[in-house]
């Protein structure tokens, strides 16, 4: 939509007290606002949007029908989900190659156009597969598209629904796909690779591939309208059948230089640096470097020169801190 029609469909919306699509069409014009990198701009109007507390509230209550209970594992009385709400992640901090952005934005956009895609008889892509190495920012992402899509997150707590014995394992995931059946949540799945790990037992390989197929069966038969996400490190030792169930498979890979040269800017962003600090020599030295581990580099850094007295970060605390995240990596290596 042009921001005109937008702006005209807002004055609709509020004319004809539809509320919930006056705060859709609002995220809307705030979401365009951001891809025009009018970042300010968007952030004063999602603070102005939700000022009063009490249309947050009712909006967010809505969606989140607290009144339905956190379904359970009958064994440990363990919650096999959360839900969580993130607002105001910022779209621009979440630093991937092109492709996996885009890919990303047409997930957003596919949801925003759902009315349009249907009168196509298309659906937007809905069961999408998350792989990539651990700290490259599967579940981060996640995370975002339940910030920038305003949609409130569960997140399903795989160990809780595979620590109790197998039998019960379909029992709990038929009670985490009927909690969401009737609401529009961004569902993640976080390491579902958890399934196949462990559980070498030969006896229990058996019932292993059970559990497997009845989460893709679930999957598949799933007609709700949330955004069902599941992610995991490693995509060899699934079922080669699970590629096929998920509309999309997007895959994370660790930053190339330039992206990490972004990524060290993001994180060291909140401290003063001396002049002469060449963050492109550092993406240089750190190939193989994940987002995550950049980030815990960069507040290893921040947190050395605090401690040595200086509010100015100087090149010999990167180098400490690299130094010492390094030699972490290499002993992760040899385990
Ligand atoms: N691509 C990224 N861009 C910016 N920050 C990232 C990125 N990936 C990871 N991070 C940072 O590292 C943290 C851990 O990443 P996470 O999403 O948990 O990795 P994964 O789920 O792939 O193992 C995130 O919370 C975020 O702060
Ligand atoms: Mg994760």
């Amino acid at each position: 939509m042009t921001i005109n029609e937008l702006i005209k469909q807002l004055f609709i919306a509020f004319s004809k007290k539809d509320e919930d699509g006056f705060y859709k069409l609002a995220e809307e014009l705030i979401d365009l606002e951001k891809r025009k990198k009018h970042n300010i701009l968007a952030k004063e109007l999602k603070e102005a949007l939700y000022s009063n507390g009490s249309a947050f509230k009712s909006q967010t209550n809505r969606k989140f029908r607290t009144n339905k209970p956190i379904p359970r594992d009958n064994d440990t009385g363990f919650p096999l989900l959360d839900i969580k709400k993130y607002d105001y992640l910022d779209w621009d901090q979440l630093i991937l190659s092109k492709k996996t952005k885009y890919d990303l934005e047409q997930i957003v956009q596919g949801f925003r156009n759902r009315e349009v895609l249907a009168t196509y008889n298309l659906t937007p892509k809905s069961k999408v597969l998350f792989c990539g190495l651990p700290g490259t920012g599967k579940t981060y992402s996640a995370q975002m598209l339940s910030s920038v899509m305003n949609l409130p997150m569960v997140y399903v707590n795989f160990d809780a629904i595979i620590s109790s014995y197998l039998g019960e394992t379909a029992s709990n995931l038929r009670k985490v796909f009927d909690f969401i059946k009737d609401d529009v949540w961004i569902v993640l799945f976080d390491e579902v690779d958890i399934i196949g790990k462990n559980r070498d037992d030969q006896h229990e390989t058996g019932e292993i591939k059970r559990v497997v197929n009845n989460f893709l069966q679930m999957i598949d038969n799933f007609e709700g309208e949330s955004l069902i996400i599941a992610s995991t490190n490693h995509p060899h030792i699934l079922d080669p059948a699970i590629w096929r169930r998920f509309d999309e498979v997007i895959s994370f890979e660790l930053p190339g230089e330039s992206e990490r040269k972004y990524i060290f800017e993001l994180f060291l962003k909140p401290i003063k640096k001396v002049k002469g600090i060449d963050l492109q020599i550092i993406a240089n030295e750190t190939e193989g470097f994940s987002p995550s581990d950049i980030k815990t580099t960069c507040h290893d850094s921040i947190t050395h020169a605090i401690l040595n007295g200086r509010d100015t970060l100087e090149l010999s605390d990167i180098l400490y801190s690299l130094e010492k995240y390094k030699q972490r990596l290499e002993l992760r290596k040899t385990w």
